[in-house]
């Protein structure tokens, strides 16, 4: 019943990524930064890794890159279909698929990394703890949970209580979180990074911007 207060999500970002030469940060051809630190910094070494909402595919194609096992899921056909395009130019295999997160029937325990860039602060907040019961259930024990999303008090995101997003009945372009609901939120991970985003000048090897945080989480 709260999902038909919002508006359908699959149609509005079909439109989104149907003109691809549009200015959208994030739709450069470079993983994010932290991401690449991650893993050039050994704090993690993913193998088995699935992202969420991986739009065009940047970062499923890094990781593809680094030789880990990618299943990568968006429910907008447009951005599978630009995704599986960059990924057949650089000749790597990605098993991209097409859902609603929330439709999907992940494999318990399989995933030793989870990555999320962007899509979390689209998520409704009664569908919030569905999505972080999702990636517990996925994650091996003691399993990796990267996520980048829009900082409060940085002028991009929503800033408004949850009550607000069903009284508007729109999520206002993503939600801004503070740190401490973060921490809250994901309360069964414990926390390795909490930083903001290095933004980072395009053209370059990797995205970043200094409005969203990144947080490295480890399954407890
Ligand atoms: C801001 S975009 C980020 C795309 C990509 N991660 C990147 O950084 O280039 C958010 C993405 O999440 C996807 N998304 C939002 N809600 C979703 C859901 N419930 N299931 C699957 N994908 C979802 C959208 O279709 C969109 O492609």
């Amino acid at each position: 019943m709260l999902d038909s207060f919002l508006r359908e999500a699959a149609p509005w970002w079909d439109a989104f990524y149907a003109d691809r030469t549009r200015d959208i940060p994030f739709f450069v051809d470079a993983p994010d930064e932290n991401l690449r630190n991650y893993c050039e910094t050994g704090m993690i070494r993913p193998s088995r890794v699935l992202e969420l909402g991986c739009g065009p595919g940047r970062n499923a194609i890094y990781l593809a890159q680094q030789g880990c096992h990618m299943d990568a899921v968006d429910l907008s056909r447009e951005a599978i279909d630009w995704a599986i395009e960059r990924a057949h130019a650089v000749a790597v295999p990605i098993n991209f698929q097409c859902a609603n997160l929330f439709d999907v029937n992940f494999e318990s325990q399989h995933y030793d990394f989870i990555y999320d860039s962007g899509c979390f602060h689209h998520i409704a907040p009664h569908r919030r703890m569905d999505f972080v019961e999702l990636i517990k259930n996925a994650l091996q024990p003691g399993g990796y949970f990267g996520l980048t999303c829009f900082a409060h008090g940085e002028g991009y995101g929503a800033e408004i209580s949850d009550w607000e997003v069903y009284r508007q009945k729109s999520l206002k372009g993503g939600l801004a979180y503070t740190e401490n609901k973060l921490r809250q939120i994901f309360a069964d991970f414990e926390v390795v990074e909490f930083r903001r985003m290095n933004r980072i000048v395009q053209p370059a090897v990797s995205f970043g911007e200094s409005f969203l945080w990144t947080v490295l989480f480890r399954l407890k």
